[in-house]
């Protein structure tokens, strides 16, 4: 039983003894698992402009809570939507191209209007933090290069297998396109350093939208990859294929590897809505997964509700999922902010802004203690012990350890950490009642962590410096 330091003090009767158990985790250095690119989010489709809108203290309050990597979330990747819609209705991201040529052999006149929706301003700022992975994701390519005209509702882009345009055959220009949109960012003083060309290929709406199979996208790789190399972006990671589920996304990658493209392809992108995580994807690329929320719920701010989709214990337990089974090398949740009119203020967003104020999500707290704690750069390694926890470990190519461990039991259960010659550590724990607060961790003379308990149905992150650190 846990009795707090106020409650100890307090107490006059004679009070149970400390539980003496203590649930020993041991580190693994020598097992090594997928590397680490970061965690992120979106503010895609004008949601940035939550951000922007705000005054000031509380607009650099949210930036702060994002990335700043002492206090806040420390998010280390930024997924930006490439606009390729004609105008700024209703929430929709306006592209580059608003008017085309009449076939693909004149460049379109490229508009530039230094917003790019909101995001550059958010990019920005994230540069300003120090974060360097910023992934440039169209939706669609823009309507005059697609099969049907607009882009939105499907279609494919006219040139892939299966395509039919009296205009020709536009993959060269959509390359030249996605390139444009680079520069106009290196030109803004941030380097995109992922492109992908697809959002959810396998769904077909009402926005932004473009259809693909894995051949359909092999089929652009092969045009984007040397467009990119001519054009000194080598250093640029092509992503494929931002599919709805995981499953969508094996077949996909299937294809990708038949048509003889996974080198050229830097990351294997998905989200998991329509099947989530349960195993690896079939490549030897890192695999990113790409956006992911709770669509189902209400605004909820809950830590633990008995497993509620919106809960922060149960992201906690799908980012945990994402990092074993997954072997993802990036997590990143959909959008950070939204009003709450947008989607009947549902649970899509981390952060709610509404009338001048913002508040705070647990799942925010959750990938927090996930996102400041393990570095773009680290590599996952091994960690047993405890049969009711969820843990995972890295080595952050600083030389310090991170352990992260979900407690799936009800019962707060004391920890140690060793496999490790710790010299110092530092620990923070999220629950009902905590966000992401620290709590002291104590290194014993045999370079062992203790002194540490994660609440039940709770999150505890450490990072250790060891004697090789
Ligand atoms: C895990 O990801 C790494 C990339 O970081 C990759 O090299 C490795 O093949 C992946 N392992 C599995 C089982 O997919
Ligand atoms: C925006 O574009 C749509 C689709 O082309 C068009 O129907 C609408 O009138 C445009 N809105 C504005 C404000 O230009
Ligand atoms: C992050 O927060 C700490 C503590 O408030 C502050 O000292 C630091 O300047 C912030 N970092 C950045 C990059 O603003
Ligand atoms: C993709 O669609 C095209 C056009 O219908 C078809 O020829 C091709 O076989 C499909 N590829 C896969 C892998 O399904």
């Amino acid at each position: 039983m846990h009795l707090s330091g106020v409650v100890a003090a307090a107490a006059v009767l004679p009070i149970a003894p400390r539980q003496s158990t203590v649930t020993a985790l041991t580190v693994n250095l020598d097992q090594k698992f997928q590397s680490i690119d970061g965690f992120g989010f979106s503010e895609a489709f004008q949601r940035a402009y939550n951000i922007y809108n705000l005054e000031e203290p509380k607009r650099s309050q949210v930036v702060d809570l994002l990335f700043n990597t002492t206090t806040g979330a420390g998010f280390s990747i930024v997924r930006n939507g490439i606009g390729s819609s004609p105008n700024s209705s209703l929430d929709w991201m306006n592209t580059i191209a608003p008017t085309g040529p009449a076939n693909p052999a004149s460049a379109p006149e490229y508009i530039w209007d230094g917003k790019d929706s909101g995001q550059l301003w958010v990019s920005q700022q994230a540069a300003k933090y120090g974060v360097n992975t910023f992934y440039a994701n169209a939706w669609s390519a823009p309507g005059f290069m697609k099969t049907n005209g607009r882009d939105s509702n499907g279609g494919l882009l006219c040139g892939v297998r299966g395509s039919a345009c009296s205009s020709g055959d536009w993959r060269q220009a959509y390359a030249d396109y996605l390139v444009k949109y680079i520069r106009f960012y290196e030109e803004s003083g941030v380097q995109v350093t992922h492109l992908g060309f697809l959002n959810e290929p396998d769904f077909s709406t009402s926005y932004a939208s473009m259809q693909s199979n894995g051949s359909q996208s092999a089929d652009f790789i092969k045009v984007l990859h040397p467009t990119l190399a001519k054009a000194g972006l080598s250093h640029v990671h092509i992503a494929c294929c931002d599919a709805t589920g995981w499953r969508v996304q094996a077949t996909m990658t299937n294809a990708l590897k038949e048509a003889g493209v996974e080198d050229l392809i830097g990351i294997i992108t998905s989200h998991p809505y329509s099947n989530g995580i349960s195993a690896t994807l079939p490549t030897s690329r890192k695999v990113w997964q790409t956006e992911y929320s709770d669509l189902a719920g209400g605004w909820s701010t809950a830590w633990y509700t008995n497993g509620a989709t919106g809960d922060g214990y149960t992201w906690a337990n799908h980012i945990y999922t994402g990092l074993t089974a997954g072997n993802v090398s990036a997590y990143l949740w959909w959008v950070a902010t939204q009003d709450r009119e947008t989607n009947n203020n549902n649970n899509e967003k981390l952060i709610l802004v509404d009338k001048g104020d913002y508040f705070v999500s647990k799942r925010f707290w959750a990938f927090a203690q996930y996102s400041r704690t393990i570095r773009p750069g680290a590599v996952r390694v091994g960690v047993a012990g405890g049969s009711n926890l969820r843990s995972t470990a890295f080595l952050n190519a600083d030389g310090t350890v991170v352990v992260n461990v979900i407690n799936t039991d009800a019962t707060e259960a004391a920890l140690s950490v060793s496999g490790i010659k710790a010299i110092a550590a530092k620990a923070w724990k999220t629950d009902n009642d905590n966000d992401m607060v620290a709590v002291v961790a104590t290194v014993g003379s045999g370079g062992t962590v203790s002194g540490v308990s994660v609440p039940g149905r709770g999150l505890v992150s450490f990072v250790i410096t060891t004697s090789a650190s």
